[in-house]
């Protein structure tokens, strides 16, 4: 993309470590719009700010050497669903002693790690560079089987191949990142889902049951992935727990 556009962007300190790809995508939605260049970088911001940095506490863009369950409370998804985590895991791992994990737009879930079944190898994909590297520290640190990649999902060809390395059987979380993906491109997520769905033993799906805002748009857009998951996949498990659905999945 336009590297002084890009530049422009990435000035602002919460977007400094995004992922190129996602930047530009959010930009050229507004590309052909009929307003200066500056009016569109600040549309192509607001939409980025929704996206990635809306969920955590700018606590977290400065790493500091902090308990997990401190980290784990700096980001609105995850403070949410602290309470339930072992809950969660035992229902997504059941039937498995052992799997890789591949968490995709993980936001800062790698620090659930102790939470997962033992010898758990997590590997995360996010955009937000920031993130990866708390994670990663986090990992190093304790000397856990995990790793953050710094990655845009829509690097689809690069997210198979990551998934491709990790030892079988697979399990794929998406937990609340679909409406991220449809912001930027509608039906993304199926198409991501469908292509990844040859590499995945089971994929655990989640979506936010109620929303601070447009209750109304979160009803629908539950509809439409509830549908398309149902018709292409066997459902293994369905359950809501604060106020975060899950679909647990493979294929049929
Ligand atoms: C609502 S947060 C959820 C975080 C985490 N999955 C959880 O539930 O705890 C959405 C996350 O997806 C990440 N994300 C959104 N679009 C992405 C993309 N195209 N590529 C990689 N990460 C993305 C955001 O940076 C953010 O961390």
């Amino acid at each position: 993309m336009n590297q002084n556009i890009l530049k422009k962007i990435r000035e602002k300190r919460e977007f400094s470590q995004l992922s190129e790809k996602d930047i530009e995508m959010a930009y050229a939605k507004f590309q052909q719009r009929q307003a200066s260049e500056e009016e569109k970088i600040k549309l192509a911001k607001e939409l980025l700010r929704k996206i990635f940095s809306v969920f955590i506490s700018k606590k977290l863009l400065s790493p500091k050497d902090k308990e997990p369950e401190w980290i784990l409370r700096k980001h609105i998804s995850t403070k949410e669903r602290l309470p339930y985590y072992q809950e969660i895991y035992k229902r997504i791992f059941k039937n498995y002693k052992k799997a890789s994990v591949i968490d995709l737009g993980a936001g800062i879930n790698g620090f659930s790690y102790n939470f997962l079944p033992k010898n758990t190898s997590y590997t995360s994909i996010e955009s937000v560079g920031q993130l990866d590297e708390l994670m990663n520290f986090y990992f190093k640190k304790n000397k856990l089987t995990g790793q953050a990649v710094h990655l845009s999902l829509f690097e689809k060809e690069k997210v198979i191949e990551i998934i491709k390395k990790q030892k079988e059987p697979r399990i794929i979380f998406l937990f609340k990142v679909i409406d991220a993906l449809e912001a930027i491109k509608k039906d993304y997520s199926k198409e991501l889902i469908s292509e990844l769905a040859p590499y995945a033993d089971r994929f655990a799906v989640s979506f936010p049951t109620k929303s601070l805002g447009n209750r109304q748009s979160f009803k629908a857009k539950r509809n439409w992935i509830v549908e398309f998951i149902e018709e292409k996949f066997e459902i293994l498990d369905d359950f809501e727990l604060g106020g975060e659905r899950y679909l647990i999945f493979r294929i049929k």
